[in-house]
């Protein structure tokens, strides 16, 4: 399966690593209620991020819940070595990886060795590594990511250099390529990011880190659905 067979126009992504994890199953249910079709999952190893996130078996947990209500995980390594994790994500029920430019020699070898496991691929860069060098290392990929915040964990503030380095990114990239951005997405970014010319927006604490997540997913995709302001 491909992006383009799960993904809309605008996607808001939950980003299930700000999740309650002793409640997933029951917050995945109420997200796709309320309209959420792809799920954003943060692996991270403790050596490319200082964190220790979640991994495969936790996708194995929630993948067949998942797919059952028509939506798919978007798996986001932020780990040493990603291709060595390609084989379990597809295995536990993950659709897609996203690996970090900064952890990959040969892109183009990682992108091939992800799409022969039938899983859809991205390639993420940092706010330190240049937007040119990663739309090289995008090429072929379905996607590519652009880190608003450095990697590790949820709840920090949306870099506002992230905005101009989207727009540079948008141009660069194929028009088929989707833009995707990772950190510190809520109701007061998120415009900016849409203008910038991201389609896939990735949100964790502006999702789950609230009383009701449901209604502030429905809430923060709403305001995207709003036409871009100028
Ligand atoms: C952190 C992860 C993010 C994180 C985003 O590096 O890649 O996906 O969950 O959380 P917020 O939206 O709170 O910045
Ligand atoms: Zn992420």
């Amino acid at each position: 399966m491909a992006w383009s067979d799960w993904a809309g126009e605008v996607e808001v992504e939950p980003s299930i690593y700000a999740a309650d994890f002793a409640r997933l199953g029951e917050q995945l249910g109420a997200l796709v209620e309320a309209g959420a079709r792809v799920f954003h999952f943060d692996a991270g190893d403790g050596h490319f991020i200082p964190e220790i996130t979640i991994g495969p078996v936790v996708i194995a947990s929630i993948s067949p819940l998942v797919h059952a209500w028509g939506a798919a995980l978007d798996c986001h390594l932020m780990v040493e070595e990603p291709e060595r994790h390609f084989a379990s994500v597809a295995e536990a029920g993950g659709d897609s990886v996203t690996f970090h430019a900064e952890t990959c020699a040969d892109p183009a070898r990682a992108i091939a060795a992800a799409r022969a496991l039938g899983l859809g691929v991205g390639v993420a860069f940092s706010p330190d590594t240049s937007v040119e060098e990663a739309a090289a290392a995008a090429e072929g990929a379905d996607l590519v990511l652009c880190m608003s915040i450095h990697p590790g964990y949820s709840g920090q503030s949306f870099m506002p250099e992230a905005a101009a380095r989207i727009a540079r990114l948008r141009v660069l990239v194929p028009e088929e390529t989707r833009v995707q951005v990772d950190g510190g997405i809520n109701g007061d970014t998120v415009g900016l990011a849409r203008d910038a010319g991201a389609d896939l927006l990735v949100a964790g604490s502006a999702v789950f880190w609230h009383d009701d997540p449901a209604r502030a997913y429905r809430k923060l995709s709403e305001s995207v659905r709003e036409p871009a302001r100028g």
